[in-house]
């Protein structure tokens, strides 16, 4: 053969190979897998902040940086009312449907709320995630001794990798000293976060092991609720007055839907929502802040759930908001005592 022809092989065999890849790139980047099939449950127990005694101005769990519109005469509710986004959602025709679930998505919802859009938290009470989700790939383990000045073998850092992989799937399933445990996270979802977190961390080739799954409507309402919701509002209990709110109360769960329209609730949690407190009632800007990163349906699914599963149902001894085993320590009620009472 001559030269030029095996030039123009070589030139025919880069870019099949190259389209090729791109194709498999493309078809492997986000693979929709099936769920199992993991039944809702109505929240029940304190909220994680009553359970780790904490108020909510003394933590950043839960905070997302942005808060409600200051009420003035032109903002009262009935304005938030009639701005609220999508108009009234038709809650019986969402109720049997699917929404497309990311594992973006599910860190949105199971996460984002302490751990922030990075994955770093806010330290020192809210560690980072990076460093140890790092610490599950063998090649960053490699990189990272080799720079160190102390090489290791392929076999031990898949070894050490491996390690931390457990670490996390077992971080993620049963929290940590002032994590709540995601115990009801069924193994497709865990396989999603822990794609996902990968990405965040930029563990190399993360991007292409991306996971969608189609959550029925109300276990999307039921992952909002129980993992970001719960973190200041019980579950069950008295509607607080409004002094009692001004002294920082935070309304239950049960409370929300019969108290709000559905409009009302996802403008709240969307774009935020002035409250009346105190004894002469006046319009505040409020404690609670403003969850800009959650869609309007996602909002509207936590409405559902609510509606549909009416909270403090499930099991009155289970203190925790996670279908919670015996030997679970996150997501369940302690000893303490609770420091809004
Ligand atoms: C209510 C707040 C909160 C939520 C929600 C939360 N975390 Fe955490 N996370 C923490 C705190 C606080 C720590 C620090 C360790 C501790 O006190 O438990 C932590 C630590 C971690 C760590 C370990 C860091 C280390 O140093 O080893 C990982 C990994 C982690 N979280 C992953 C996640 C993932 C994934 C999610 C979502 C499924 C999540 N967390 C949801 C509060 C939260
Ligand atoms: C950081 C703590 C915190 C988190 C997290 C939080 N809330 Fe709130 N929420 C509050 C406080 C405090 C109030 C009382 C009103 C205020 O100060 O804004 C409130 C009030 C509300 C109200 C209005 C109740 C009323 O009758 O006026 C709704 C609706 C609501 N929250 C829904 C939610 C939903 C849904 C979520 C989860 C996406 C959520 N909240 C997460 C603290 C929080």
């Amino acid at each position: 053969m001559k030269p030029e022809h095996n030039l123009r092989r070589g030139v025919w065999v880069a870019l099949v190979f190259a389209l090729g890849g791109l194709a498999m790139a493309q078809k492997i980047a986000t693979r929709t897998v099936a769920l199992p099939n993991t039944p809702v449950t109505a929240i029940s127990g304190r909220s994680w902040l009553n359970h780790l005694g904490a108020f909510v101005n003394e933590t950043s769990m839960g905070k997302t940086g942005q808060w409600g519109p200051a009420p003035s005469e032109e903002e009262d509710l009935a304005k938030v009312r009639a701005k609220a986004p999508g108009g009234e959602i038709a809650i019986g025709a969402q109720a049997s449907g699917t929404i497309a679930l990311t594992g973006a998505d599910l860190y949105r919802l199971e996460c984002q709320g302490c751990h922030r859009t990075d994955g770093r938290g806010v330290p020192p009470e809210i560690n980072s995630m990076i460093n140890p989700v790092r610490a599950t790939s063998p090649e960053l383990i490699r990189k990272h001794m080799e720079e160190m000045g102390a090489p290791m073998t392929a076999k031990d850092a898949r070894e050490l990798a491996s390690q931390s992989q457990s670490a996390l799937v077992q971080r993620i399933s049963h929290g940590g000293l002032h994590m709540p445990g995601f115990l009801d996270l069924n193994t497709v979802e865990i396989q999603a976060l822990v794609a996902y977190v990968n990405q965040l961390a930029g563990v190399p080739g993360a991007e292409t092991r991306q996971i969608r799954m189609n959550e029925p409507t109300t276990r999307v309402g039921e992952h909002l609720i129980k993992a970001t919701c719960h973190i200041c509002h019980d579950a069950t209990g008295p509607k607080p007055s409004a002094q009692e709110m001004m002294d920082g109360m935070v309304p239950p769960l049960s409370t929300l839907t019969r108290t709000r329209s559905l409009n009302e609730f996802v403008a709240k949690v969307t774009e935020g929502a002035p409250v009346s407190m105190g004894v002469l009632e006046l319009h505040y800007r409020g404690r609670m802040p403003v969850f800009y990163y959650i869609r309007p349906e996602e909002a509207a699914a936590a409405y559902m759930y609510l509606t549909m599963y009416p909270p403090g149902t499930a099991d009155e001894t289970d203190a925790g908001s996670r279908a919670a085993a015996p030997a679970n320590p996150g997501r369940k009620s302690g000893a303490k005592t609770n420091a809004s009472q």
